[in-house]
């Protein structure tokens, strides 16, 4: 049996407790109950710690009459502090230090940064033309960045990418380097489809977003980094009027369906005839601008894919051709939002983001 005087001394616990509780109309007076009966000194938890000293016989007795007085006790405070919390909100609006009418603080939400809007609204456009999004590394070999695609060591054309070399000469002639253009994801991407079936590789149609690094002295028009998607349609029978065919309706899809488009003779050293691709300046409608100057705006290079280039990347240039492009996005969003400065896209500045 169980010492009679253990269970009686937990009755006058629970009692006790429940007593001085039920006067309590405060925070600072509920926590100081809280110390005094459910601390680890209280009362009741000295009960559990003399259950080692009791017999075999009273221990699970008093034990189960112990937790029942603590379980007790705990939810009358739980209660309680509900009740008194309830009673002081009251009471301030009663008085009304609560203002419940004042309007509410604004709420910050995050926004996507205006160069990401403007890739996925590309990503969408392409995909709906039937474009695949293909990525390829930002660290590349002077082989896949040049070499692959008719620059050979020397030629003066590379002059036109000023180029940040990552490697210490060990490499020779073909040293690490961060990508200048998304061009070299051309070569990667030709080389991956026609391994599937050198024998006949299927066709190519994709876009190559991504990241590209010049060792520039930056201005106004310049960043060292900056985006740039590629295009690539390779296939028997690929033309300039399908070249011609995608872009216009990539500027009406964009700019809108009455945008007027011309190409301009160029040279590109993997495209062979090249060409730079121009809008009509939706800003001025043509008429000439402070933005375009003439009228029209510069939105990328393109051009059918060189002999060379397909070979290298396992397509036979006697059976199938290609045609590629090279946009860049941070340009576009510049021209149709009026922002006369790169610089602005990674200085993170919220004044400037804000806006998007
Ligand atoms: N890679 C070129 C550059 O960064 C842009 C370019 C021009 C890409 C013509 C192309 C192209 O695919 O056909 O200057």
């Amino acid at each position: 049996m169980s010492d009679p005087t253990i269970i009686q001394e937990l009755e006058s616990i629970r009692q006790s407790g429940l007593d001085a509780l039920a006067g309590l109309n405060s925070e600072e007076e509920l926590q100081a109950w809280h110390a005094a009966h459910l601390s680890r000194t209280a009362p009741v938890m000295l009960v559990f710690q003399k259950l080692g000293k009791l017999t075999p016989e009273e221990r699970p007795v008093v034990g189960q009459a112990a937790n029942q007085v603590k379980v007790a006790l705990e939810t009358a405070f739980g209660e309680r502090s509900a009740a008194v919390k309830e009673q002081a909100l009251a009471q301030a609006l009663a008085s009304e230090k609560l203002d419940v009418t004042l309007p509410g603080r604004p709420v910050v939400h995050g926004r996507l940064h205006p160069d990401t809007q403007i890739l996925r609204e590309l990503y969408r456009v392409f995909g709906e033309m039937g474009f695949q999004v293909y990525r390829s590394r930002e660290v590349e070999t002077d082989e896949y960045n040049f070499q692959m695609l008719n620059f050979p060591v020397g030629h003066p054309a590379r002059d036109m990418q000023d180029t940040y070399f990552i490697d210490a000469g060990e490499r020779g002639d073909n040293p690490l380097v961060m990508r200048t253009h998304t061009s070299p994801g051309q070569v990667h991407a030709m080389q991956e489809a026609s391994a599937t079936n050198p024998q006949n590789p299927p066709p190519v149609r994709i876009i190559l977003p991504g990241m590209c690094y010049r060792y520039e002295q930056t201005d106004a028009r310049h960043e060292t980094q900056f985006d740039q998607i590629e295009g690539l349609a390779v296939g028997p029978g690929i033309t300039f009027t399908n070249l011609k065919g995608t872009l216009s309706d990539l500027a009406r899809r964009l700019f809108g369906q009455h945008v007027r488009t011309r190409f301009r003779a160029s040279y590109f050293p993997f495209t062979e005839p090249s060409a730079e691709f121009d809008v009509e300046c939706f800003l001025c409608g043509g008429k000439g601008c402070a933005v375009c100057g003439g009228g029209w705006l510069e939105i990328g290079g393109c051009g059918m894919v060189h002999p060379n280039v397909l070979r290298n990347g396992g397509y036979d240039p006697e059976r199938y051709s290609g045609f590629a492009f090279g946009l860049g996005p941070q340009r576009i969003a510049m021209l149709r939002y009026g922002i006369n400065d790169i610089r602005y896209f990674w200085e993170n500045d919220l004044r400037f983001l804000e806006q998007f």
